[in-house]
């Protein structure tokens, strides 16, 4: 075992905690970035003047008019800025565009007295548009051929010889939508110049080292004038990695400009029309099963639907490419990635960050070869997993297979599957209009960010006098619960009870050049630079304590009058990563985090609406470090993937008309988010046991992604429910995010018998089999019509 990994007697991590803020957060009085508002006196507020075309020229800009609206300060546009005129990492985000390139894209920014001031002079500005055209469809955009960024492949074996000798191939077309963040918080930035001159601003933001580095460089300063402050986040589940930068740099430029505090805090309307999602993908595929149901080949394109600008979609697109596999071996794989560039909101990163689209892909090929090949779809999941020795695609050995072999059979036992297929088998023959179905699903996750610098983390921890410790760190919290795991770490690490600990805001003057908060490692990075720190200061005092049995504060006093310091600075690196994106092959992830779902549903024929009547969870958090927070973690990330896969349906106008590239679904109104009456009925959800973690901080898992792909199983429980209404061995194809109306149009091709996908987009065509290969299974009749295509 590890010395990172060990536990030592009465640690206090694994401890079952209430989240740090619980009592806060429910009560209303946990703080966030707005609500410091009413500390700052001759706060300025700010207003967006936003495009109304989805593509245009800025051929005019008259800001006077603005000036005549009582309260206006102060109009900020291009000509203001002393730096870069940009707010993102790749200079393809102009803070102020002469280019519009999405409806709502803010062309300049008004400062009023009062919010209405700004909103009012911002109404009152002038801009001459010369539109331009449009690309809003993913398939339009492939057609126009408008892409942006690198077009990374992941290679293994020989795909064409894989997919020659399979007894089997399909292929078809797999749609996904995208999603809107919906954090509780909109995006919020707070900035004033601090009396020693220096730009001092509160930001909700995953990455407060990114923001400072945007806002310095849009001011035109070095890093050390400009600090950045994360009191906590009301959720930013990706969405405020990269978004908050140009909305702080705006912040930073007001109070620089003015004198005065400026914020920018994004109404709700603003938030969804102006910041990006997750991005929806296109995937095109072709898949070679042996005679025994066995992926021999995987050949797909994904291309994402990557909005107006570059943002996160390179890291997202390769964390998709590295899981379009998901748990399962599959010998020869050809993935291939691409961009597409369409006059949207720029989408980034989302709880996930691409590895739900990429598992999509083969939970989809599956979910709908199963029929076709007439094996049963768990069994054929099953058939198909990882087991020890073998390699992922890109050539990482998958460690632990064992434990999803484990799990699996677990939530068999657990959830009592094969009792619940027999009530459900029974409950289908007696009802012609209601169906149900169990479906289960794995899900295998990569943990570390891809890009191997990333994964470093610092950590400042200080011992007062009086034995008190206050703990910062570089993550941030966002309702995850990372602060909780710390406070838990240090108090196991210091050996301290953990009412002595505190935890301060994450501020960039305290610990620099951190990762953003992301890619599920905030935990692992940050756990092990928080250790780091407590055990240099321990080793110390153990010198002082020269194996005499003190307390704590006697300890700790005795060092202090001992000049000894007491404190320090802890420092994490993940060994043993490298990644090679040019080639796209390596070890980039530290370990696989793995979890199980068996969801059951109930669809109506007449409606297609259902209801989600069980679930049960077993996954793998290593050894916990604090169960509490990993059981939300869990049932959060599961609904927030269900919501995805089954109601969360974005629209934008893809019309000719005057609205065209306008978001349709811009409120909660239009917007469905999972609530109470979507939750599954019973939840049970149960941490894989004996899961310790070696070379992890206390052994223990990331947990933040992973679960949210365990709702593939609610998408795999609608699909087999849809094809009860069917002909036995109907392959069905569920239109992503499975809404009632998509499940209602499925249940229709179902009950003809249509083989799946000769009417609609996404068809799994059985190709012409190898030549001496065994024929597929029987099926209906209809079925044998379908178009045979030549396997390559
Ligand atoms: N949980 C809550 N409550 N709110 C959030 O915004 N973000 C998710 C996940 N869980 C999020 C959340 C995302 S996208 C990530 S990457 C991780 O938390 C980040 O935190 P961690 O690295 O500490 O797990
Ligand atoms: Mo999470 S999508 O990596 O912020």
């Amino acid at each position: 075992m590890s010395d990172l990994s060990r536990r030592p007697e009465g640690a206090v991590v694994g401890e079952q905690l209430a989240h740090e803020s619980a009592a806060l957060h429910v009560t209303g009085h946990a703080l966030y970035t707005d609500d410091l508002v009413p500390r700052m006196p001759r706060l300025l507020h700010a207003h967006p003047v936003q495009s109304p075309h989805a593509h245009a020229r800025v051929t005019g800009l008259r800001v006077e008019p603005a000036y005549d609206v009582p309260g206006v300060v102060r109009v900020l546009t291009a000509e203001d800025v002393p730096g870069v005129n940009d707010a993102g990492m790749k200079h393809d985000q102009p803070l102020f565009p002469s280019e519009v390139m999405y409806v709502g894209h803010g062309v300049c920014w008004v400062l009023g007295e009062t919010a209405e001031a700004a909103r009012l002079g911002a109404a009152a500005v002038e801009v001459d548009y010369e539109p331009l055209r449009a690309v809003l469809g993913l398939r339009e955009a492939i057609a126009a051929g408008s892409f942006q960024g690198g077009q990374p492949t992941v290679v293994r074996g020989d795909i064409e010889a894989g997919l020659a000798g399979s007894a089997h191939v399909f292929s078809g077309e797999t749609d996904m939508a995208g999603q809107e963040h919906f954090y509780l918080e909109t995006h919020a930035s707070l900035a004033h110049v601090d009396e020693s001159g220096q730009v001092f601003l509160q930001s909700s933001t995953q990455h407060p080292s990114e923001t400072q580095e945007i806002v310095a460089h849009v001011l035109g300063v070095p890093s050390n004038e400009v600090t950045v402050q994360c009191l906590r986040m009301g959720g930013g589940f990706g969405g405020k990695e990269m978004e908050p930068h140009g909305y702080a740099a705006l912040a930073a430029l007001g109070a620089t400009l003015t004198g005065r505090p400026v914020r920018v805090r994004l109404t709700r309307t603003q938030d969804m029309t102006m910041t990006g999602k997750r991005h929806g993908f296109h995937t095109e595929w072709r898949a070679g099963f042996d005679a025994d149901g066995k992926l021999q080949a995987l050949d797909v394109t994904l291309t994402s639907d990557g909005g107006w600008s570059l943002d996160l979609s390179e890291p997202v697109l390769a964390r998709a490419l590295c899981h379009v596999e998901n748990a399962y071996w599959i010998p020869h794989v050809r993935a291939h990635g691409r961009i597409a560039r369409t006059n949207k909101t720029s989408q980034t990163a989302f709880r996930g960050f691409g590895g739900p689209q990429g598992m999509m892909v083969v939970e989809d090929v599956l979910g709908r070869c199963a029929p076709l090949l007439g094996v049963d779809p768990a069994e054929l999941r099953r058939r198909n997993f990882y087991v020890a020795g073998q390699e992922t695609p890109y050539g990482q050995p998958v460690r632990h297979p064992e434990r999803l072999v484990t799990a699996w059979e677990q939530l068999l036992s657990d959830a009592e599957v094969t009792r619940r297929q027999q009530a459900v088998a029974a409950f289908n023959a007696a009802h012609p209009h209601t169906k149900r179905a169990i479906a289960l699903t794995p899900v295998k996750f990569g943990i570390s960010f891809n890009f191997t610098a990333f994964n470093q983390a610092g950590a400042l921890v200080h011992v007062y006098k009086d034995g008190s410790v206050l703990v910062n760190h570089g993550g941030t919290e966002m309702g995850q619960g990372l602060h909780t795991k710390m406070l838990q770490v240090a108090a196991t690490a210091l050996g301290v009870p953990l009412e002595r600990v505190r935890l301060a805001p994450t501020r960039t003057d305290k610990v620099p050049n951190t990762s953003a908060t992301a890619a599920s490692s905030g935990a692992d990075l940050n756990g092990g630079a928080v250790k780091h720190a407590c055990e240099q200061i321990l080793a110390r005092l153990e010198l002082v304590r020269a194996g005499r049995d003190l307390p704590w504060e006697e300890l700790v006093r005795e060092a202090y009058f001992g000049r000894v310091q007491l404190w320090a600075a802890g420092f994490y690196r993940t060994e043993g990563l490298h990644w090679d994106s040019t080639v796209m092959r390596g070890h980039p992830f530290k370990y696989f985090a793995y979890g199980v779902a068996a969801a059951e549903v109930e669809v109506d024929g007449f409606t297609g609406g259902y209801r989600t009547r069980r679930v049960d969870i077993v996954h793998d958090v290593g050894d916990s470090l604090s169960p509490l927070v990993d059981l939300g973690q869990i049932e959060g990330g599961f609904v927030q993937g269900a919501g995805w896969l089954t109601l969360e349906d974005l629209r934008w106008d893809e019309s000719d008309g005057d609205g065209r590239g306008r978001l349709l679904t811009q409120a909660a109104s239009t917007y469905k988010l999972p609530a109470f009456s979507e939750m599954p009925e019973e939840i049970n959800v149960a941490l894989l046991e004996r899961a310790h973690e070696d070379g992890a901080v206390y052994g223990s898992k990331a947990v933040g992604e992973p679960p949210l792909m365990l709702a593939f199983s609610v998408r795999e429980a609608l699909r087999q429910a849809v094809a009860a209404f069917g002909p036995e061995g109907v392959s069905v194809d569920l239109a992503a995010p499975a809404t009632p109306e998509a499940v209602y149009w499925a249940i229709e091709r179902a009950r003809h018998g249509d083989p799946a996908g000769r009417l609609t987009i996404g068809s799994v065509e059985p190709a012409q089999p190898a030549p001496d290969s065994p024929p597929l299974r029987p099926r209906s009749e209809q079925h044998a019509e379908a178009v045979p295509e030549t396997a390559g």
